[in-house]
């Protein structure tokens, strides 16, 4: 089962979009790959209306989209055909799924990355979201099991962090968004501890190892988001 700092397991795939060699294809670009598991099915509908609409925004942001299930090719295309034709959830309907959907009837690949977990479901993937970094390292795994529909906006906000942290070599705290203060590495020294607390810059230390500084919304903005 890959981890966290992981290279991203291989392979090639048929998709809605053709075939793909993974993550070859996608060298430079963040990804998330993503399974559900089963075309027709409530929840994961209701799940790819919003990400669906959401793939500019993660463009924006360097990042692709590959979602995948058990299912086969002709399922995946009948099933975003009614997404696109039938429903409506929220305020989202005509959606169409444009990022690739990977068929995986051998389950080969569900089992390479550990997304089929026995005793939630053998014959279906659970809800896993894999965050692999434009070097095809896996950075974030997400798991959620079957019954439980994930919050898209949270997956945005963790990419958007991640890659914020990288770029400014930062840590970000619980429930950050861009335009909040950061934190910056922990002193590994006493001079530094002492430096930190000392200081008179817009570092905010509430303790040594406690140490936020500000942020703008915009230079986030400027730095990950392609206009
Ligand atoms: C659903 O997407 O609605 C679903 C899929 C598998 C099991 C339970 C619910």
């Amino acid at each position: 089962m890959p981890r966290i700092g992981d290279k991203a397991p291989e392979f090639k795939a048929v998709t809605t979009q053709g075939e793909i060699n993974f993550p070859a294809d996608y060298k430079g670009s963040w990804v998330i790959l993503f399974s559900h598991p089963a075309d027709f099915t409530p929840v994961c509908t209701s799940e790819f209306m919003p990400f669906a609409s959401m793939e500019d925004k993660f463009a924006k942001a360097n990042c692709k989209l590959v979602g995948l299930s058990v299912d086969g090719l002709h399922s995946h295309i009948a099933w975003l055909r009614t997404i696109k034709e039938k429903i409506q959830y929220r305020d989202m309907k005509d959606v169409e799924v444009n990022f690739p959907l990977i068929e995986d009837i051998s389950m080969n690949v569900a089992h390479k990355y550990g997304m089929i977990q026995p005793n939630e479901s053998g014959t279906s993937a659970v809800r896993a979201v894999f965050f692999i970094d434009p070097k095809g390292v896996i950075r974030a795994i997400i798991y959620y099991p079957l019954s439980l529909g994930r919050n898209f906006e949270e997956i945005y906000r963790a990419l958007i962090a991640m890659q914020t942290a990288d770029e400014f070599k930062v840590a970000t705290p619980a429930d950050w968004v861009p335009g909040e203060d950061v934190i910056i590495s922990p002193a590994g020294t006493c001079g530094v501890a002492k430096e930190r607390m000392e200081s008179t810059s817009d570092l905010k230390c509430y303790d040594w190892f406690f140490c936020l500084k500000p942020l703008e919304k915009a230079e986030v903005e400027k730095a990950i988001l392609k206009k």
